[in-house]
C-alpha cells in the first residue's frame, strides 16, 4: 500500500513499490488524462507535478512519491493553470492532443516560476516535451499569452502562428531534429 496525496486528496493505492507513477495514476486511480507516450522519459507526454515540480511519471516509481503531493492535469486548480488552459483553448493549441496534458503541466510549472517567459525561457523548459505534431509556435504563443492574462495585459494574439502540420506519423514522438524543424 502507497499513500499519496493525489490531486488534494488522500490516496492510497494498492500497488506494488516499483509501479511506474503513471500506471499508478492511470491503472488504478483511474485519472487518464496524463498519457503514456515513450515510456523512458524521453517525450514528455506522462508529465505530472510532484510536490510542484515537473515530473516523468513513466519512470518514477510510486514508492518515490508516497507522502507527496502529485497533481495531474485533472487536479490544476490554480489561476496560473486556469490562464494556461484559457490561453491553450484561444489559440487553439492542440492538434491530435495526446502531447497536451504534458505540455500544459509543463507551461503552468513554467509560468509559476517565471512571470514572464523570453521565447529562450519557453523553449529550455518545454524542451521535454515533444510534440509529432509540430504544434510548438502555437504552444510558445500560448505561454506568451498566458503570462500576458496573468499580468492583466492587452488582449491575446488574434492569430496563433501556423503549426506545421506534417510530423504526424506512427512511429511515436517527433525526434529532436523534427521539432527543431517546425518551430
Ligand atoms: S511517457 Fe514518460 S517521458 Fe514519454
Ligand atoms: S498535438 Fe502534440 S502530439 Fe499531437
Amino acid at each position: 500500500m502507497i499513500t499519496i496525496q493525489l490531486n488534494g486528496e488522500a490516496r492510497t493505492l494498492d500497488v506494488p513499490p516499483e509501479m511506474p507513477l503513471l500506471w499508478a495514476i492511470r491503472q488504478v486511480a483511474h485519472l487518464h488524462g496524463t498519457k503514456f507516450g515513450c515510456g523512458i522519459s524521453v517525450c514528455g507526454a506522462c508529465t505530472v507535478h510532484v510536490d510542484g515540480v515537473p515530473t516523468r511519471a513513466c519512470v518514477t516509481p510510486v514508492s518515490a512519491v508516497e507522502g507527496k503531493a502529485v497533481t495531474t492535469i485533472e487536479g490544476l486548480a490554480d489561476p496560473v493553470a486556469a490562464a494556461v488552459q484559457t490561453a491553450w483553448t484561444a489559440l487553439s493549441v492542440a492538434q491530435c492532443g495526446y502531447c497536451q496534458s504534458g505540455q500544459v503541466m509543463a507551461a503552468t510549472a513554467l509560468l509559476r516560476a517565471n512571470a514572464a517567459p523570453s521565447d529562450a525561457d519557453i523553449d529550455a523548459a518545454m524542451d521535454g516535451n515533444l510534440c509529432r505534431c509540430g504544434a510548438y509556435p502555437r504552444i510558445r504563443a500560448a505561454i506568451h499569452d498566458a503570462a500576458r492574462r496573468l499580468a492583466g495585459g492587452a488582449a491575446p494574439d488574434a492569430e496563433a502562428p501556423a503549426a506545421a502540420p506534417a510530423a504526424l506519423g506512427p512511429s511515436g514522438p517527433a525526434s529532436g531534429s523534427a521539432r527543431s524543424a517546425t518551430r
